[in-house]
């Protein structure tokens, strides 16, 4: 059967209480970006290739290092206890078990060692997404944390300088602090808001202050020449995401941006590229590793499967959208993830669309 996070989000929709739904699924102001994000890869055709070997279709891929069974991993989602009791622990469990990489957010409502416990048990890897915090102590020491807990790489969040203005009016979320298990009680709650002067020179600020050697990977890239910038300072790659339509309204949908961004760092030769945002079935999977991407992050359809089936949602998710990605791998033509990139054929002219639009 065909997974649908449609399905799966209709669901959670009647399981969850109205205003934790409305946070999960909301973006910022009118919520053009939100969506302009599933409609985007659905606007890119694909050419595939025909009169390939593809009896073995294998999609394994290696993300810094690490190999994974499929592209499709899990971006970070912050308190995740509001959809299922059992939050983070649930869905790293199910990502590991479906050989999927795990982001953990800065704001998990779970402690960081325990979903490292989690995920070593199921023999899986996860990353750790950084929010720099105003308090850059508060900040190192959750990084000196993740790490020492076995994070494989640390997830700069760069398109949250401030957060972005979301506007369902369905009341204040309950667990607002319950990230705060990760910090303790703070005297001045200020010192974890967003820091807003975070530079490209934070990217190396944010390796030492972790004191091993671990891989930055800078999220919320949307144009190519700040992934060359955060390449020249030390990233190991980029997430291009526009943070699921919740930050700025009216950023490009990331499958617009993502042939740039990867056309601009294979010019250079090196750094990862990913993408998020709409991402909910196998062919737009294909779609974003067509146009460059390595690895495919999804948000909230992991959130839906969370909240209506826990662990053995969140495997099943990843499991189906897997197959379903290597049944149109298949008739793609592509046998591997590598063969994969570069079927994308037709894409709309987008510049010239964003030119004439600006004339009317
Ligand atoms: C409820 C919710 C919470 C999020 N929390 C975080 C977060 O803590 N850190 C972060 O970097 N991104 C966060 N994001 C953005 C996701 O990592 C990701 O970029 C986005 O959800 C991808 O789009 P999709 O939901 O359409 O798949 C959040 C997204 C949602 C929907």
């Amino acid at each position: 059967m065909i997974p649908d996070a449609a399905e799966l989000q209709r669901r959670a929709r009647k399981l969850l209480p109205r205003n934790v739904y409305d946070y999960y699924a909301g973006g910022s102001g009118r919520e053009r970006t939100l969506r302009a994000n599933e409609k985007a890869w659905r606007d890119v055709w694909l050419a595939p290739r025909v009169l390939r070997e593809v009896s073995a279709v294998d999609t394994a891929t290696r993300l810094l290092g690490t190999e994974f069974a499929t592209p499709l991993a899990v971006a970070p989602t912050g308190y995740q206890g509001m959809a299922h009791p059992d939050a983070e622990l649930a869905t790293a469990a199910g990502a590991a078990r479906a050989g999927a990489l795990f982001v953990l957010s800065t704001r998990s409502s779970r402690r960081i060692e325990e979903v490292a416990e989690v995920v070593a048990a199921a023999g899986g890897a996860w990353w750790f997404q950084v929010y720099m915090m105003r308090d850059r102590d508060l900040t190192a020491g959750l990084v000196r944390r993740a790490a020492a807990a076995g994070a494989a790489a640390l997830v700069l969040t760069a398109d949250t300088p401030v957060v972005g203005r979301k506007r369902r009016d369905s009341g204040e979320i309950a667990a607002g602090q319950e990230f705060l298990v990760n910090l303790g009680p703070l005297a001045d709650m200020s010192a974890a808001a967003q820091a807003a002067d975070v530079t490209f020179a934070d990217i190396g600020w944010l390796s030492a202050a972790a004191g091993t050697r671990l891989p930055v990977v800078v999220k919320g890239v949307l144009r190519a020449d700040d992934a060359l910038a955060c390449r020249e300072h030390g990233a190991a790659g980029v997430i291009v995401s526009n943070h699921g339509g919740r930050q700025l309204d009216g950023a490009m949908p990331s499958a617009f941006a993502l042939p740039g961004v990867a056309g601009g760092l294979r010019a250079r030769g090196d750094g990862e590229v990913y993408a998020d945002g709409g991402i909910r079935s196998g062919e737009d999977a294909l779609t974003a590793l067509a146009l460059g991407a390595r690895a495919v992050f999804l948000g909230r359809p992991a959130l839906w499967a969370l909240a209506c089936g826990g662990a053995d949602g969140v495997r099943s998710l990843l499991a189906g959208l897997t197959d379903d990605l290597a049944h149109a791998m298949a008739l793609a033509g592509a046998a591997t993830v590598a063969e994969a990139a570069g079927i994308a054929a037709a894409m709309p002219p987008w510049p010239a669309r964003i030119a004439a639009s600006g004339q009317n």
